[in-house]
């Protein structure tokens, strides 16, 4: 880290005052985590939970502050959980009412970092992330599937891609456009009726993608925290594949209405399916149900139905693990065909099989988002 400059953004930020009691964000506390390396400036500001939408204002000029360091080449503020970053409760303690992710001070799976705190994004309604053990199961497909099926169904839906060395929205969308950057914030991309955003759509396909560990959680907090979202009923995170640290922060970081794990029938998915499965119970974040993708294979002539992998181990995963079976979806030709041409099924073809069973699944999960968060915001509303 830059100490000079570190030490410059802090006196920066010292001239930011908390417009409720007047005390200037460094005096007060609020001010966690700064970190500064080459230019790229990231902190937290420490704010009460419910105060989180009234202090919008503060952490924009908190990051207008920042970036106007000579020497600053870019600056990300996010606001995160009071508690969790002072004291929090102990070990233990039962998670808050409605709150939706880990309760601070329960999930010790990794030792949160401080200044670290569950990051609060207040717009939005529901984070739902999409997730697997094993790459190349199909994750990708299915969060962009179920976040076109539940845009369709009349809500304000943005999907996130959270691979930060593997993006592949950019290709499954059909667009390389590049967002724009408006008043400091920057706009996701909108395509099949989605807000999108992806480390895709900011670098060029060729950059290598050479992240270390807490970059790439730094990279997931500015596309979290500087994209223009506006209002969300839900924001659906394609999750990278494993179960490693960069998953285990995300899942304490983000706050996570829940998770759905997609798996294939075979046991070597289905083993990572389940260590997937144990890593969101770790951070008490909800898994939702269990996908079977490339469940059967439909003959694209014939249509004759065969089962190259066994078919139903994920069924049978899920019963064994106490989690709701979602559904299945064929291995279909089609399927990689129209995701690979930018045109995700149940967009390009809704009359289609995969296209209804994609919508089922989003609407149970929209009912059990829904349960989920009775009081907090009952924003599941057609307008
Ligand atoms: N049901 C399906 N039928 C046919 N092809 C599929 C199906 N689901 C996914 N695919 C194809 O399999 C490949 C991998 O899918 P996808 O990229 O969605 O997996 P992933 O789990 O996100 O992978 P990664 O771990 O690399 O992020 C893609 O080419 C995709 O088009
Ligand atoms: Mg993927």
């Amino acid at each position: 880290m830059s100490d000079t400059l570190a030490a410059t953004v802090r006196q920066a930020l010292a001239s930011v005052r908390d417009p409720a009691t007047g005390q200037d964000v460094v005096a007060n506390g609020m001010l966690q985590g700064l970190s500064a390396r080459d230019g790229l400036v990231q902190f937290a500001l420490a704010v009460p939970r419910e105060r989180a939408r009234a202090l919008e204002p503060l952490r924009a000029a908190a990051e207008k502050a920042a970036g106007s360091v000579p020497g600053v080449l870019s600056a990300t503020c996010v606001l995160t959980a009071h508690r969790d970053i002072q004291t929090g409760p102990a070990a233990g303690a039962p998670p808050a009412p409605h709150s939706h992710g880990p309760a601070p001070g329960t999930a010790r799976a990794t030792r949160p970092t401080p200044g670290q705190g569950q990051m609060l994004l207040p717009d939005i309604g529901a984070i739902l992330a999409v997730a697997s053990g094993k790459g190349g199961v199909g994750k990708s497909t299915t969060a962009v599937n179920l976040a076109v099926a539940m845009a369709a169904s009349g809500l304000a839906v943005g999907l996130l891609d959270a691979d930060i060395y593997g993006p592949s929205l950019p290709q499954m969308l059909g667009t390389s456009a590049r967002p724009r950057s408006a008043e400091g914030r920057i706009q996701p991309i909108e395509a099949w009726g989605l807000k999108a955003m992806s480390i895709g759509f900011l670098v060029e396909q060729e950059t290598p993608m050479i992240w270390r560990g807490p970059m790439v959680m730094g990279a997931l907090e500015q596309m979290l925290g500087q994209v223009d979202w506006g209002k969300l009923d839900v924001l659906v995170v394609d999750m990278p594949p494993g179960t490693g640290d960069a998953q285990l922060t995300m899942s304490q970081r983000v706050p996570l209405a829940g998770a759905v794990i997609v798996s294939t029938p075979q046991d070597v998915a289905l083993i990572d399916a389940r260590r997937g499965i144990r890593m969101f119970e770790k951070v008490q974040v909800p898994v939702l149900g269990l996908i079977e993708n490339m469940s059967f294979y439909c003959c694209p002539q014939c249509g004759h139905r065969s089962e190259p992998f066994g078919h139903g181990g994920a069924r049978a995963e899920a019963e064994r693990m106490g989690v709701e079976f979602l559904g299945e979806l064929p291995l279909k030709l089609e399927i990689r065909e129209l995701s690979d041409a930018g045109t995700p099924v149940v967009g390009a073809r809704p009359d289609s099989h995969e296209a209804a069973t994609y919508r089922q699944i989003a609407a149970r999960l929209r009912e059990k988002l829904g349960q989920r968060r009775p009081a907090a915001a009952p924003r599941f509303v057609v307008e």
